[in-house]
């Protein structure tokens, strides 16, 4: 049986202000899902010391290099993130890929940098809306999660977790329907070997609290990795309240 997942991908935003009013705000009585909060780098520190005193959730990171250390100006190794007790870290995320030109084989050196130093990667996975209207969604998320295998023993999926992201569903306000987002994550676990039934699937692209419980109601939907939303504590607190 799968645990329910919610992470908090803040992207490139907010302040130490900001995440002060957050945590003061955030109430997650009643809330049965694992919780993760993503910051941007300079808050880890901050966010690492609301988990201690609130608890309820644990600390990601937004993005790590593969290099363990050296001269890498600019980078944030995993054994960085792991000084501030971080436990996940976002790898591939649409965002790197396309704005920053990642490839699936960057994407899959880093996933093993994370897994390797003991952090759990969320690896992201989607198409854009011109590689579904060309009906090559599955052919290209199969791509992206091979590039994953060809560097790992099938096992260690089950020391990951996946987010299926549309990429024409981030940060759009349109979201896959349950069905869309459900044959996908259904396509993605037959593509873990036989790690596939233990893999958490989150879906990420537009989540709201009006359209989460739809979503997690899916046998393959196990969470959410959700951006906007999660920029507000009570909004935010809803959406993880449905993931039961
Ligand atoms: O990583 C989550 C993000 O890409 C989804 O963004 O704003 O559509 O929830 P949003």
């Amino acid at each position: 049986m799968r645990t329910p997942l919610v992470a908090a991908n803040w992207k490139m935003n907010g302040s130490r202000e900001f995440a002060e009013h957050f945590f003061s705000d955030l109430n997650l009585e009643g809330v049965t899902s694992d919780v993760v909060i993503c910051p941007p780098f300079p808050y880890l520190f901050q966010v690492a010391e609301a988990a201690k005193k609130n608890g309820g959730f644990s600390l990601g990171a937004q993005d790590l290099s593969q290099e363990s250390s050296g001269a890498f100006t600019g980078e944030v190794s995993a054994s960085m993130l792991l000084d501030w007790n971080s436990r996940y870290v976002i790898v591939g995320h649409s965002e790197r890929r396309s704005l920053y030109g990642e490839s699936s084989e960057l994407v899959a050196e880093k996933f093993v940098a994370a897994q390797m130093a003991g952090l759990t990667p969320i690896l992201c996975v989607g198409e854009t809306l011109e590689e579904r209207e060309q009906e090559q969604t599955l052919q290209v998320i199969a791509a992206q999660l091979q590039a994953v295998a060809d560097l790992i023993e099938p096992t260690v999926w089950k020391q990951s977790v996946v987010a299926y992201e549309p990429v024409w569903a981030i940060g759009t306000g349109k979201t896959a329907t349950p069905d869309e987002a459900q044959a996908v994550h259904a396509f993605i676990r037959t593509q873990l070997a036989d790690s596939g039934p233990e893999v958490q699937i989150l879906y990420g692209g537009s989540v709201k609290s009006a359209n989460a419980g739809s979503l997690f109601a899916q046998a393959d939907i196990d969470g959410a990795l959700v951006g906007g939303a999660s920029l507000d504590a009570s909004e935010f607190a809803e959406i993880c309240r449905a993931a039961v």
